[in-house]
């Protein structure tokens, strides 16, 4: 499995999204994610899934520290001691003993970054993840706590596909020793119907899903965490080290990007950045 190296961290660049999956459910799609090579697995306190997730990690038998584990803090817990109290949760519900990443789910508006951030430290120097980072930030948000704060994190997860540009975060990652995890890689399965997709699938014989994916993991510093609930789907997205996308075509699916390409766009969001700056 092909990975990003971002100071000794070590990222498989194809995870396994996990949201809307729940209970057993959750449990049995996780465990064939991983017994099917997958081993980095997303989640979220507020998918409701961790018990889940983490029944699953424990019942695969895989070492923990062979699986990167991410998952979220939500908006309701962005103070300083609610931070610490969310990961104690998160980690008794994934049964292990740390995180691999933790991210701060969604900018918060009404909580200063410097207290949040400082929690988000202390929960690292604690040992109970071994990274930090941020969701659905925009570059002048990433730089307000990784230049003004000096606080080190190391992935911006947003939604990403071909449908819609991420050109400004990823010229920030790229340059100051992030990842960008596109959420979302599918558009959730829109952009599979896309007729330039289709005929570069046609071409490698491959399924639009795994053009889509093969675009992602073959960029400069990000990993993609496809949601499946389906078997087949969960094997077919794995499936996507075996043949490379040329320049040419890599710039024919950027190319596909829309103004109207967003989809979660709640009414919390920050104001995005626009592709034009870029
Ligand atoms: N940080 C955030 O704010 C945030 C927001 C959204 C998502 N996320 C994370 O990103 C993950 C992925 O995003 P997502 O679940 O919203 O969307 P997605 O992965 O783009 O799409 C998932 C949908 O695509 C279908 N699918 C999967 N593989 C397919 C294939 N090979 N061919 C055709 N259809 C396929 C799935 O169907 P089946 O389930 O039936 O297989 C499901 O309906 C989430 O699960 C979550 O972990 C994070």
């Amino acid at each position: 499995m092909q990975r990003i190296n971002i100071d000794g961290l070590k990222v498989p660049v194809l995870g396994f999204g996990t949201w809307r999956l729940k209970e057993q459910g959750c449990v049995d799609a996780v465990k064939y994610a991983l017994s099917n090579g997958y081993r980095h697995i997303d989640t979220a306190q507020i998918y409701e899934n961790e018990d889940a997730v983490g029944t699953a990690i424990k019942e695969s038998e895989i070492p923990r520290d062979e699986i990167f584990l991410t998952t979220k803090i939500w908006m309701d817990s962005a103070h300083d001691g609610d931070v610490q109290k969310s990961m104690e949760e998160s980690l008794r519900k994934l049964k292990v003993e740390y995180a691999d990443l933790v991210l701060m789910h969604w900018p918060i508006a009404d909580v200063p970054f410097e207290e949040t951030f400082r929690a988000f430290e202390d929960i690292r120097q604690r040992g109970m993840t071994r990274s930090i980072g941020v969701s659905n930030f925009t570059v002048a948000q990433m730089k307000d706590v990784k230049e003004t704060l000096g606080i080190d994190i190391v992935c911006n997860q947003v939604e990403y596909h071909p449908a819609l540009s991420q050109q400004p975060v990823l010229n920030y990652i790229q340059t100051h020793k992030m990842f960008l995890t596109a959420y979302c890689p599918l558009g959730r399965g829109e952009v599979l119907y896309n007729s330039a997709i289709n005929d570069i699938a046609d071409r490698h014989h491959k399924s639009p899903a795994q053009v889509v994916l093969r675009w992602l993991v073959q960029q400069e510093d990000v990993v993609a965490i496809p949601k499946a609930g389906t078997k087949s789907h969960i094997r077919e997205n794995f499936d996507v080290f075996d043949f490379n996308l040329s320049e040419e075509e890599m710039h024919e699916i950027y190319n596909q990007a829309r103004d109207d390409g967003r989809i979660i766009n709640p009414a919390w969001a920050p104001e995005w950045d626009s592709a034009k700056a870029a």
